[in-house]
């Protein structure tokens, strides 16, 4: 799912860039488009680095 839709990033790329060592908004955005335009994804965002990061629990979206 897009995540930012301003830069076009999506969940799988922010969980690739964690698996890298990415553990802020700003470590994303060395190699995303992240968070540069509106800014309104900064918050989910850093939801998904911290799901993603090792031993985090998985977020959930109910529909
Ligand atoms: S939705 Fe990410 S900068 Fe606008």
């Amino acid at each position: 799912m897009y995540v930012c839709l301003c830069g076009g990033v999506t969940d799988n790329e922010i969980k690739e860039q964690v698996e890298l060592g990415a553990e802020s908004v700003s470590d994303l955005q060395k190699t995303l488009p992240i968070g540069l335009c509106c800014g309104t994804c900064d918050v989910v965002a850093e939801q998904f680095i911290k799901s993603f990061l090792p031993g985090a629990k998985d977020i959930s979206y109910a529909a």
